[in-house]
C-alpha cells in the first residue's frame, strides 16, 4: 500500500501548505482530513500531523477532535494548535497566555531528539499563537524552548507523539523542511517514493468516479491551471464527453484570446465565444471592486450556461481550474474572511458546488504543484511558467471611480510626522489589501525621493504599519514630478482597457527581454483613475516575488529595467505618471482590487 501522511485540518491558514510540503519536499502522499475523522479514515497512514487553528483550545465551539487518533500507534506531530491538542488531550494543561508570540523567535534545543536532528543549538522559528501550555503530559519531555514558550517542542519519543508550537511548514522557520523531513522519514519511516505522476494516476481514478458518464464543459482561460485541467480531463474522458470553452470577456491581455485559440486548436470540442460586449455592458458605470468581481463571475456562468443550452447537453458538469488560494481568499473554507471574491467563487458557483454541478480537478493544489503537474503532463516549459492571471483579468487592474474629491490633509500630516527622509502625498483612490487576515480598502501613500530599494522598503513598512487609513505605499519613479492630481470619473470602457493592454504588453515584453519572467511570480500593471498634471491617468507597476500567492514581497527589479519600462509607458498617450508599488502582501494584496 502507498505510504501516506494524514494532515488533520483544524482550520489553520497553513494546513494545505503542510500537505503540499509533505508531497513536494518529502515525496510522500498526503491527504487532508477533518478533525472528527474516524479511525478507519486514517487506516494505513504512516503518520498524522495536526494543523494549527484560529480557535483556542478552550473555545466551546472549537473543532470536534477524535482523541482516538492518539491511541493507534501511528506517530503524531501536533503543530501550534495541534501542540495544544497533544498536551491537553494526553494529560497536560493549556491556558490563555498574557504574552502573545507572533513572528520570529529563537528556539533553544533542550534535548537531542530525532525530530530536531540537523538543527543547531539555536534555530530561528516562526510563531503565531496566543495560548500557552503550562504543564505537559507525564510521559513527555521538553525538546526545545523559546523565550516566551517553554514547551516550544515536546515529545513522548517512545509513543512517537510530538508537538511543536512553531510552524515548520513556513519558510521563515529556517530548518522547517528538515524538521518535517525528520518526522516523515525518520519517525514515520516513510521512504518517500511518491511522484507527481502518482497524483495524476490517482486523480484520474477520482475524476472518473466523480464524472461517470456525464458531459463536462471546461472553461479555459489560456492560463496554466485550466490548461492542466484540460489535459487531465482529456486523459479521463471519452472525446465526446469533454467540451472546452474560452470566453473572451473583453478583459484579456493584448492578443490573448487569439493566442489561446491557436494553442488549444488540437482539442476536438473547443470553442471561443466573444462575449466582450455582454461583459462590458454589464460593467457599465460600475466602480466598486466586489461588485465588478461578482458581475464578472456571474457573466462567465451565464455565457457558459447559454453554451450548454446550445450544445444540448442534458446531464452535465461545469469544470474550472480553481486552485487552493482562490478558495481560501474568497472565504471558502470554514473560518476564513472574504478578502476578494474570486471569479470562480461567486454565489451561483457556490450553489452549483452544493448541487454537485462543478468539478475542480486541481482545487487542492498550489500554483507550484499545478506547474509540476503541467510539466509531468508534457506541457511546454514556457507555458507552464506563465505568470498567473486573475479570472476577472484586466477588470480588476483598471480601477474605476465616480471621480469624487477627498480631503487628505490629516493623512498627509501623519505621513510627514513619521520623520522619514522622503516626501509624501496620498493617491486619491483606494485599493484592496489584507490586514490581520481581514480585508482593507484604503488609500495608497505616495513616496518620492532617493531610489534605494532597501530604504524604500523600510519606509513602506513604517507607512503601512503606522498610518491608519493607508494600506499601500507606491514610489514615484524618478524624473517625474506631481503638480496636480485629480480623481476622474472612469469605468471599464474599451478605450481604457486598450490603454492598459498596451501598457501591460510593454511591461511583459521588457521583463521577457531582461530574462526576469521566471524570477518574478507576477507583474500586474494597474490603471488608476487619477489625472496627473492634466496629462493622463496614472499607471502602477506591481511586480512581486512569491511562491504560493498567500504572501508576497514587492520585487526590487534592476533600476535599468524599470527605467526602460517607465520611459516606454510615459510615451503612451493618456498616461500621466508611472509609480512602483513597494508594498508586501500582507498588508497589500498582489492585485489592487
Ligand atoms: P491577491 O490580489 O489576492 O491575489 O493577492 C492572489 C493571487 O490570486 C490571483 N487572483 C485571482 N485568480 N480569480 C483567479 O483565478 C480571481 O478572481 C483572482 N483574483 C486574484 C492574483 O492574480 C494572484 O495571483
Amino acid at each position: 500500500m502507498e505510504e501516506k501522511i494524514v494532515v488533520i485540518d483544524n482550520g489553520g491558514q497553513y494546513c494545505h501548505l503542510i500537505a503540499t510540503k509533505v508531497r513536494t519536499k518529502h515525496n510522500v502522499y498526503s491527504e487532508i482530513l477533518p478533525p472528527n475523522c474516524s479511525v478507519d479514515d486514517v487506516q494505513g497512514a504512516k503518520g498524522i500531523i495536526l494543523s494549527g487553528s484560529p480557535f483556542s483550545i478552550y473555545n466551546e465551539n472549537k473543532p470536534d477532535f477524535n482523541e482516538k487518533l492518539f491511541s493507534l500507534g501511528i506517530p503524531v506531530l501536533g503543530i501550534c494548535y495541534g501542540n495544544y491538542l497533544v498536551a491537553s488531550t494526553l494529560g497536560g494543561k493549556v491556558v490563555a497566555s498574557e504574552k502573545k508570540e507572533y513572528g520570529l523567535a529563537k528556539l533553544l534545543k533542550k534535548k537531542d531528539s530525532v525530530l530536531l536532528e540537523g538543527c543547531g543549538k539555536e534555530e530561528i522559528v516562526w510563531m503565531s499563537h496566543g495560548d500557552k501550555i503550562v504543564a505537559i503530559p507525564k510521559t513527555f519531555e521538553i525538546l526545545g524552548s523559546t523565550e516566551n514558550c517553554e514547551f516550544a517542542a515536546i515529545a513522548d519519543e517512545k509513543k512517537k507523539i510530538f508537538g511543536v508550537q512553531f510552524h515548520p511548514e513556513v519558510v521563515d522557520t529556517k530548518k522547517g523542511d528538515i524538521i518535517l523531513g525528520n518526522f516523515v522519514h525518520k519517525i514515520c519511516g516513510c521512504v518517500g517514493e511518491w511522484k507527481i505522476s502518482d497524483y495524476i494516476a490517482q486523480k484520474q481514478i477520482e475524476l472518473k468516479n466523480e464524472i461517470g458518464k456525464k458531459k463536462v464543459l471546461l472553461l479555459v482561460s489560456g492560463g496554466v491551471d485550466s490548461t492542466v485541467c484540460a489535459s487531465l480531463l482529456s486523459k479521463v474522458l471519452a472525446r465526446e464527453q469533454l467540451f472546452c470553452l474560452h470566453i473572451d470577456n473583453g478583459l484579456m491581455r493584448k492578443n490573448e484570446s487569439a493566442e489561446v485559440k491557436e494553442m488549444l486548436k488540437e482539442i476536438k470540442n473547443f470553442k471561443v465565444v466573444d462575449a466582450s460586449k455582454m461583459f462590458l455592458d454589464r460593467l457599465k458605470e460600475k466602480y466598486e471592486p466586489e461588485e465588478k468581481r461578482k458581475i464578472i463571475g456571474q457573466t462567465f456562468i451565464d455565457v457558459a450556461n447559454k453554451e450548454i443550452e446550445n450544445l444540448g447537453l442534458d446531464d452535465w458538469l461545469l469544470a474550472q481550474g480553481t486552485i487552493y488560494p482562490d478558495t481560501i481568499e474568497s472565504g471558502g473554507t470554514k473560518h476564513a474572511d472574504v478578502i476578494k471574491t474570486h471569479h470562480n467563487r461567486v454565489d451561483i458557483i457556490k450553489k452549483m458546488i452544493e448541487d454537485k454541478k462543478i468539478v475542480e480537478p486541481v482545487k487542492d493544489l498550489y500554483k507550484e504543484e499545478v506547474r509540476d503537474l503541467g510539466t509531468a503532463l508534457g506541457l511546454f516549459e514556457n507555458f507552464v511558467w506563465r505568470h498567473p492571471f486573475p479570472g476577472p483579468g484586466l477588470g480588476v487592474r483598471a480601477l474605476c471611480s465616480v471621480g469624487k474629491k477627498e480631503e487628505f490633509s490629516v493623512l498627509k500630516e501623519k505621513l510627514n510626522s513619521l520623520g522619514l527622509k522622503y516626501d509624501f502625498d496620498v493617491l486619491p483612490c483606494r485599493s484592496v489589501g489584507v490586514k490581520g487576515d481581514e480585508r482593507s480598502y484604503e488609500h495608497p501613500a505616495i513616496i518620492s525621493g532617493v531610489w534605494d530599494w532597501k530604504e524604500l522598503e523600510k519606509a513602506s513598512t513604517r507607512v503601512v504599519n503606522e498610518v491608519r487609513g493607508i494600506n499601500r505605499a507606491i514610489y514615484l519613479l524618478p524624473g517625474q514630478s506631481i503638480n496636480s492630481m485629480e480623481p476622474i470619473k472612469a469605468y471599464l470602457t474599451k478605450e481604457r482597457l486598450d490603454l492598459l493592454r498596451e501598457a501591460d504588453a510593454i511591461v511583459m515584453g521588457e521583463i521577457e527581454k531582461a530574462g526576469l519572467m521566471r524570477k518574478i511570480w507576477q507583474f500586474p500593471t494597474v490603471l488608476v483613475p487619477v489625472n496627473v498634471n492634466g496629462k493622463g491617468e496614472a499607471l502602477i507597476l506591481r511586480p512581486v516575488f512569491s511562491t504560493i500567492a498567500m504572501t508576497a514581497k514587492f520585487a526590487d527589479l534592476p533600476l535599468e529595467v524599470v527605467e526602460s519600462i517607465k520611459k516606454k509607458l510615459l510615451a503612451i498617450k493618456g498616461v500621466g505618471a508611472v509609480f512602483y508599488d513597494i508594498t508586501h502582501k500582507p498588508p497589500g494584496t498582489i492585485e489592487w482590487e
